[in-house]
């Protein structure tokens, strides 16, 4: 088991976070749950904020598109950290959540008119610009406003990442960004430097997610320090912010093994210090754009198991209550979770089972051959590490219902989310007048 946070095995063998056994959580809420550990979650926002800042100047960013809810933007913002968002939807939670505009990074490959406005509009610190029709639109946009807008343009330096092929995004061949090799960043900046009510701040590169080698970091950071060289050498101009995104790895199963925020920091703003002595260049201001490590860990989901298939000489299913609809990874990238019986946490796992979820499709796995205490429907399966990129990446599929999203701390639990209801479900649903 892999307790993190404020996670701990309690004296009735049951799971508990944040001071709250999960068992009552579960008489409360009823399941599936999603469950935060608001101290853990702080407690990742400051391992970040704090690495970086004893490297020199920082800016550490929440990427949203983790987990984007209103209190968690409410928690960023008093941890100090800044936040990447990436749609209209994010910006307008961050602005829900009185989230301090000027730290907000607004980032894209296809932002609509009407998001580069309302990103205008509302004063967004930086509008990270991914391509050069967007790089014309904002510029028209701001001129319309009588505006100016700091931007970065996000830089695809074309550095291999070794993850998985969905989630690379730093690769030549990606839909994100200004290329690096052959020249079209260079033109970029060119274009950039031309649009008046533009100015342009910095650059930003993302090589991907759930990375481990620190190496590729390193590497895309002095990439990104180099073509700063060629800027400066070529047009004169220096910047002042350069983003190397997110992307750092953490623990979901044997064999991640995930570094210290401070590895990161101090081999991203050793390299960059470095380079910036090798071309003459101001050390620019490092910023890091860590989702999944600031929410993953810091999340788990409590389902009831059901029913259960015994294939002899086979497997064994049990089946949850959820599955591909609140946490859709298995079944996308063959994520590994782990996992326990949280009302039988202390118990011997004798029992090898596959987890199901309740979806209407073969591929709605949550986790194969995994093993577990001796189970009986009704018991409690807590999986860990589903903070990031579980409920933002969930459905309503065969119509389920969105489970409720509860932050625990000190003993107590609150609602940060409400559970989905059938009438939610039907909320939109428009009868046309034939059909009446
Ligand atoms: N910055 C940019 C520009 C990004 O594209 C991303 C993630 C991040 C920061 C945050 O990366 P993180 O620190 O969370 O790894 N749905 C996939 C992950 C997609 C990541 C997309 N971009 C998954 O569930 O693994």
């Amino acid at each position: 088991m892999h307790l993190t946070g404020t996670m701990r095995i309690n004296g009735f063998g049951n799971l508990e976070i944040g001071g709250v056994d999960t068992t009552k959580l579960v008489e409360q809420y009823q399941t599936p749950l999603w469950v935060i550990d608001e101290t853990g979650f702080r407690e990742n926002c400051r391992a970040f904020r704090d690495a970086f800042q004893a490297c020199g100047d920082s800016l550490v960013l929440y990427a949203s598109k983790a987990l984007c809810n209103t209190a968690l933007c409410k928690i960023v913002a008093e941890e100090g950290l800044g936040l990447d968002v990436v749609s209209g939807g994010e910006l307008f939670t961050a602005m829900n959540a009185g989230f301090p505009m000027e730290k907000v990074y607004f980032h894209g490959n296809n932002k609509s008119l009407r998001e580069l406005q309302m990103a205008v509009s509302v004063g967004v610190g930086r509008v990270v610009v991914d391509n050069f029709h967007e790089l014309q639109t904002l510029n028209r946009i701001c001129l319309e406003l009588e505006a100016r807008q700091d931007i970065l343009l996000r830089i695809t330096p074309g550095v291999e990442a070794h993850t998985h092929e969905f989630i690379k995004t730093g690769q030549i061949d990606s839909k994100f960004g200004f290329t690096l090799p052959g020249g079209q960043a260079m033109d970029a900046v060119r274009d950039a430097l031309e649009c008046e009510a533009l100015r342009l701040v910095g650059l930003h590169c993302h090589i991907g997610s759930q990375i481990f080698e620190i190496e590729s970091f390193e590497h895309a950071a002095e990439l990104m320090m180099q073509f700063m060289a060629e800027v400066k050498a070529l047009t004169g101009h220096e910047f002042d912010e350069l983003d190397i995104g997110g992307g750092f790895g953490i623990y979901y199963f044997p064999g991640d093994e995930p570094r210290q925020p401070s590895d990161w920091a101090k081999v991203a703003s050793a390299a960059i210090e470095a380079k910036a002595v090798q071309y003459s260049l101001r050390r620019p201001r490092l910023i890091v754009e860590p989702g999944r490590a600031i929410i993953g860990p810091a999340g788990i989901t409590l389902y009831t198991i059901g029913s259960s298939k015994e294939i002899p000489g086979i497997r064994k299913y049990i089946a949850v209550d959820g599955g591909m609809t609140d946490n859709p990874r298995p079944a996308l990238y063959g994520s590994k979770y782990l996992a326990v019986i949280a009302n039988k946490a202390s118990q011997k796992t004798t029992e090898l089972v596959s987890v199901a979820g309740k979806c209407c499709e073969s591929g709605d796995m949550l986790i194969w051959d995994t093993k577990l205490a001796p189970i009986e429907p009704g018991d409690i399966l807590a999986v860990f590490a589903t903070g990031a990129y579980n409920y933002a990446m969930s459905s309503n599929y065969n119509r389920l219902p969105r489970p409720a999203m509860i932050l625990v701390k000190d003993g107590k639990s609150y609602t940060i989310l409400k559970r989905e209801t059938y009438q939610d479900l039907v909320r939109n649903d428009f009868v046309p007048e034939h059909l009446k």
